[in-house]
Order: C-alpha cells, then structure tokens, then sequence
C-alpha cells in the first residue's frame, strides 16, 4: 500500500501542462502552455532538454508544409530530441525514471502492406514525431515534458552528453544513407550538400573507412564544418570540373535539389554508386540520367532510418565517431523564432538546438 501512494504522490508530481512549439500555419509559430497526455501504460514521460532543429521543422514554419505534408491542425514541430525519463512506464517497459534518453520518432504502419519486413522504415503508414504526413497530424517533442511510447527512447550511456545527443536522430539519418553505399572502407567518397545532413554523413564515412572524402557546397561556412567532422578536400559547387574529376566511388547526395543531384552523378566512377538521401521536390526532376546507364550507377535512395539509431549510439559512447562540430548555435525555447531565424540561414549555421532547460540546469 506504502507503495501504491508513493506512486500517487509521484504521479501528482507531474505539471498537467508544459511550454511547447507549436506551428499553426506558414509565418505562424507559437510558444504555448499544452495538456501533457496522461501516460498510457506502454508509455513513458520525458523531460526534453535539447531538440534540434529540422529541415522539415523549418518547412512547417515558413510555408505551413512539408512536401506533400500540409498543415491541417496545429502542430508541435520537433522530432531530434534528447531528454530524461520523469515517468518509467507502467507496464515495465524501456527506461526507468532518471534515464537519459534520445528518441527514435518513428512509428511503423499498421498493415499488411508489401515492404520487406527488415526495412520498416518503408511501411506505408508509418508516422514520424512532428509530422502532418497523417490526420491527425502526429505531435512532435518541441515540448518541455512529452509522452512517448517506452519503446521509442533509447538509453544514452554517460559518455554521450545531452547536447550531443541532440544529434542522434539525423546522424541516425546520415548512417542509414552510408550504409545503403554497402562496404565504403577504402573507397573514395564524395558528398554534395554539406548542410547538418551532409556534415553527419561525412563524419559517418570517416568512421566507416572511407579513404578519402570530399565534401561539396555552395557556401565557405558548411565547407568549414564538413572539414572539421573528416572531409580531406572541399570544393565549391560551382566548380563542376572539380567535382567531376573526383570519380568517387561512393557518392551521397544531400543537397536536396537537382543541381545537387546532377552534381552527384558528375561526380561518381564509372560503376560508382550514388545514394541520394537529400528530399527533392516532388514530380519530375531535370537531372542527367542518361550518364548513370552508360556509366552503369546504382542509384540507391534512402529514407529515414532503422535500428541505425542503436549504432549511433554506441559510436559516440565508443568514441570512434565526432559529430560535435556540426552544432553551431543553441537558444532557448522562448527565443525559437531567432532560432529558427538562424537555423533557415546555412551561410551561418548548420544544426541550431533549443534548449528546452529550467534556468538553471546543468549542461
Ligand atoms: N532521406 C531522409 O530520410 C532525410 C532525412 C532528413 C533530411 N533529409 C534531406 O536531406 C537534405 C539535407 O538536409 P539538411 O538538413 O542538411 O539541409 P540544409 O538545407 O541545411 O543543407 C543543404 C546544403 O546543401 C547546400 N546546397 C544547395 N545546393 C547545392 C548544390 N547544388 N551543390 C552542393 N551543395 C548545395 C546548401 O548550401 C546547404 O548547405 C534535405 O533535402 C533534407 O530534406 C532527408
Ligand atoms: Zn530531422
């Protein structure tokens, strides 16, 4: 019974609401106080300390969708969240309260749908935190206390600290796209866009083996990073030359746009492989394609990720793999319209986190 009111006095520790960021149209984002769900028993409650900013989170904020994903309700954004575990669920499952934690977003679809079973990824149906992919739409973590299922969070060891954890999901992102390039140690690698993206996949690379890595963009500042987190040469996208003459092996595509793509093709070796992780505008794109059948490219796409995530982690306990770099600017949750600001410009910066942090906590 002792119990039994311990856990009543523990569940009335929980606030009934928190800050949270919430876009309820194009130009419309706003900081609100919202509900937290009560915690179902598969659930666990998190308090988020940093969330990083997205591209899609950005696309929600300045043009009210992403892609085909249009906003039909207000939505919290945010899905590269770190945090700690307040609430255990109740049924047992994932982590106890107190655990540090980051959040693998996605839910697989219900459904028989064809899809190779290995690749949930795939599943048609599948929801993401802070999407509007579905109705209703699936709130995201931009959140100072978020409900989530235990199976989403993943223990963090001590060795990873909560800002680089931030990190975790769209580095999930880039190890997905590099191993959709197979073996990659000892090949020549050659990455276009060298946004958050971009820069994580670089990284990913220098720790796969890759021999040696060039890194592609229009500006210095991406260069600058790409550079920090492994790339051995940068070269700016306008000098197609350049970047045809690497002939690399391996090639990532993660600009986004068919200049980048036409980029990547240029650039790959003859029986090269081009992964192209970068999302490009939906319907029909002006690229050469007639240089990947005489060249004979495989052309790979790459969507999201899997249990890449545990990877990751384990890399950065492991100390094999630095991603630091790649954060250049941290706000805190009621300056998220500066942050966002900041986040759209990549002359600038490259992932901007928000702090969702009580004044006066650590780290
Ligand atoms: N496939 C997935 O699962 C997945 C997941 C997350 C993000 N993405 C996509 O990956 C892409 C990159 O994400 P990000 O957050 O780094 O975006 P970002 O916009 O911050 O970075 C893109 C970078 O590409 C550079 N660039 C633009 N045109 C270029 C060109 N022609 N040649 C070389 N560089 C060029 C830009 O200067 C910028 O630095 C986006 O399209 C994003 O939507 C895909
Ligand atoms: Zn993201």
């Amino acid at each position: 019974m002792a119990l039994n009111a311990d856990l009543t006095a523990e569940l009335e520790e929980l606030p009934a609401t928190g800050p949270a960021l919430v876009a309820h149209g194009a130009g419309d984002l706003r900081i609100e106080e919202v509900p937290l769900p009560q915690p179902a028993a598969h659930e666990a409650v998190v308090e988020v300390r940093y969330g990083g900013i997205c591209g899609s989170d950005l696309h929600y904020w300045l043009h009210g969708a992403a892609g085909e994903s249009i906003l039909k309700a207000p939505l919290v954004l945010g899905h590269e969240i770190s945090g700690t575990v307040v609430r255990a669920a109740a049924d047992g499952s994932g982590p106890q309260a107190g655990t540090a934690i980051a959040v693998h977003p996605a839910t697989p679809g219900p459904g028989a749908a064809k899809y190779p079973a290995d690749r949930p990824n795939l599943s048609p149906g599948c929801t993401y935190l802070g999407s509007a992919a579905r109705y209703p739409h699936t709130d995201g973590a931009f959140s100072r206390y978020v409900t989530l299922p235990a199976r989403m969070l993943r223990p963090l060891p001590d060795s990873i600290d909560l800002r680089t954890a931030a990190l975790i999901e769209p580095t999930s992102v880039a190890w997905h796209a590099v191993s959709r390039a197979g073996d990659v140690r000892g090949k020549t690698a050659l990455v276009i866009g060298s946004g958050p993206i971009g820069a994580l996949t670089v990284a990913v690379l220098k720790r796969a083996g890759a021999a040696r890595i060039t890194a592609v963009d229009l500006h210095p500042k991406p260069l600058e990073i790409a550079t920090a987190v492994g790339a051995d040469e940068v070269i700016n996208a306008a000098d197609t030359p350049a970047i045809a003459a690497v002939e690399a092996d391996v090639v990532i595509e993660s600009s986004g746009n068919h200049h980048g793509l036409a980029s990547a093709i240029n650039g790959a070796v003859r029986g090269g492989t081009v992964v192209m992780v970068g999302l490009l505008p939906t319907g029909m794109q002006p690229v050469p394609i007639s240089l990947a059948i005489t060249r004979e490219l495989d052309l790979k796409g790459s969507f999201r990720f899997n249990d890449e995530i545990d990877q990751v982690i384990a890399a950065l306990a492991d100390g094999s793999l630095h991603i630091e770099p790649v954060i250049t600017h941290e706000y805190p949750l009621s300056d998220a319209l500066h942050a966002f600001e900041t986040a759209k410009d990549s002359t600038t910066s490259s992932k901007v986190l928000l702090s969702f942090g009580k004044p006066g906590d650590a780290q």
